[in-house]
């Protein structure tokens, strides 16, 4: 199943500003490490097309982890103006500095060392560990999760099912391209396992998904009500 999702990917994976694109990723070039971890912190509770022209701005303003580290804190919140969350560009800053004092401006390279950076969660961790060091650690976020409940026809409601998906999203990881496959599953569950609407009739999965076969993909996943 993976080989089918990276098959997808290859030919219809978003472009966006902190990926390299299809020719160089099949060159072998990797994501730049900062990139990957600004793009998540920036993407958390902010849409993808939001994240984007700040993206852009802070790269060109502070292209390396060592030049943000470097900037005025009023710089950077000044940039951040609107993203919201402002606790999030203080630990942004207070990990650059990290990252430049304390790891000679290299982000490390597993997940647990990552976990122990200001900022970075579990979410976090895995996602830099996974896209930008090829890791093959589980990276379920909201996109993730509803695939994973479709695909195996999870009834029980989220937020109690988290843990049931994370393990299948784990089982699912494939020891190949790892980064590539996290990311497929989320452009996955953006552009074609949507919310509403899913459109399992060009889906890559479609052959293997138990929720489409029963009928309830729209239907799922379920949620607790408040
Ligand atoms: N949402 C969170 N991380 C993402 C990524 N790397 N690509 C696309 N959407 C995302």
């Amino acid at each position: 199943m993976s080989d089918r999702l990276l098959d997808w990917y290859d030919r219809h994976a978003r472009v966006l500003p902190w990926r390299v694109s299809p020719e160089a990723r099949q060159a072998g070039v990797r994501p730049d490490p900062y990139r990957v971890w600004l793009s998540e912190i920036m993407l958390q509770q902010t849409t993808v097309a939001a994240v984007k022209s700040y993206f852009l701005r802070f790269t060109e303003r502070w292209p390396t982890v060592s030049d943000l580290a470097a900037a005025a804190d009023e710089d950077v919140m000044a940039e951040w103006a609107g993203l919201g969350y402002y606790a999030r560009a203080r630990n942004l800053l207070k990990c650059a500095r990290v990252v430049a004092t304390e790891h000679g401006g290299a982000f490390p390279d597993t997940r647990e060392a990552l976990l122990t950076l200001p900022g970075i969660g579990p979410y976090t961790a895995a996602a830099v560990a996974s896209i930008a060091f090829d890791r093959p650690e589980t990276v379920l976020d909201g996109n993730v999760e509803r695939v994973m409940a479709r695909m195996y026809a999870v009834e029980d409601p989220l937020p109690g099912s988290k843990p049931q998906l994370h393990e299948l999203a784990g089982q699912s990881t494939p020891a190949e391209r790892p980064g590539d496959y996290a990311q497929a599953v989320m452009d996955l569950g953006a552009t074609i396992c949507t919310p509403r609407n899913p459109a399992c009739g060009i889906c890559p999965w479609m052959g293997g998904c138990r929720a489409r076969d029963l009928g309830i993909a729209s239907d799922l996943p379920r949620k607790t009500r408040k």
